[in-house]
């Protein structure tokens, strides 16, 4: 089991001699190590069982210091930094050579990131390097929205969590490259499309088909999964079509008479898309481990949070 508690100084003394400290950020938990250092960062990957072919983010704590790591700013970056950092908002700019190309897995883009939580951009503040964090998750399952989730998983491997608590966006940040005057979005997130729109009105999506590497490999359609089989439908139709098996449920918002209460996580009773956002990934690990053969998912309203949400549901169930 790795230590937790909220020790900014223990954390900064691990990752200074090349340990893994999961942190705390708005979205889930990174596993995070040092980035200018490629052991701690080779380290990374090996923890997760990541393929080293899927590039990591750079954390920090300030757009000055993103800075160092690029070699240079677009103008829309910048609106884009300066609207939604720190935040859940990841960004891809060409990469600097001072950052190891392990990082990037050789790509000549690095994505970076200036999360919004106040212990690990306290933590951030305090060191002279940049976080290379991945979500601190075993590679291909939920990503992790407490420290019991990084704890449950990753106990043994790691020297300590810093415990912050539930994240309070519960899902990863959105994925941004800059086109041309284009926004593209390589993977929605905690900044939503209509709240990009408001800062660039030209948004589009990063088309690939599944057949070629996708440029950003979370998009890999087997990730955060849990281990049990995820259908996705209209729950009305889909009850009868189980009615023989075990049923977890995922609904957004109702109780179904049908399925035994504890074998049911509502997203939100009052249909806020946000807290459904925050409560996904606890209530698909929840039902994960019960004794059930299969979870029912119906997606949410296709807009605001909503669409991430449908997004990972649908990668869940993929
Ligand atoms: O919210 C988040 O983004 C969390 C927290 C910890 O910051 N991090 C996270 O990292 O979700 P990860 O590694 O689980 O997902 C990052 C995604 C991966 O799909 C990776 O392939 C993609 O970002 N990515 C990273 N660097 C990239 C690059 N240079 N080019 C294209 N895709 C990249
Ligand atoms: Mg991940």
């Amino acid at each position: 089991m790795a230590v937790r508690g909220d020790d900014i100084q223990r954390a900064k003394q691990l990752l200074t001699t090349g340990r893994l400290v999961a942190v705390p950020t708005e979205t889930v938990y990174g596993l995070a190590g040092n980035a200018l250092d490629p052991r701690a960062v080779a380290s990374i990957y090996e923890v997760k069982n990541r393929p080293t072919f899927n590039p990591l983010i750079t954390h920090t704590n300030s757009l000055e210091k993103v800075a160092h790591y690029v070699q240079y700013v677009p103008p829309l970056a910048q609106k884009l930094a300066n609207a939604f950092w720190p935040g859940p908002l990841t960004l891809l700019l060409p990469k600097s050579p001072a950052l190891p190309d392990i990082v990037t897995a050789g790509s000549d883009r690095v994505a970076v990131r200036v999360p919004q939580h106040p212990l690990t951009l306290s933590l951030l503040q305090q060191l002279d390097f940049p976080l290379a964090a991945p979500s601190a998750n075993p590679f291909g399952y939920i990503s992790p929205t407490n420290a019991d989730h990084v704890q449950e998983q990753l106990g043994d491997k790691i020297g300590y969590i810093l415990d912050g608590g539930s994240c309070s966006v519960g899902i990863e940040s959105t994925i941004l490259g800059i086109e041309d005057d284009a926004i593209v979005v390589y993977r929605l997130g905690g900044i939503s499309v209509e709240e990009l729109e408001k800062i660039h009105p030209k948004v589009q999506f990063n088309k690939h088909d599944a057949e070629e590497i996708p440029a950003a490999p979370g998009m890999l359609k087997s990730h955060y999964a849990p281990t049990k089989k995820v259908i996705i439908g209209n729950l009305i139709d889909l009850l009868p079509q189980y009615a023989t098996q075990r049923v977890g449920l995922i609904s957004f918002k109702n109780i179904f008479s049908q399925v035994p209460e504890e074998q049911q996580r509502i997203l939100s009773g009052t249909g806020d898309l946000n807290e459904a956002a925050q409560r996904l990934f606890s209530a698909l690990r929840q039902l994960d481990k019960l004794p059930i053969d299969v979870i029912l998912a119906e997606l949410v309203p296709n807009y605001g949070l909503g669409r991430a949400i449908n997004d990972r549901l649908m990668r869940a169930s993929a």
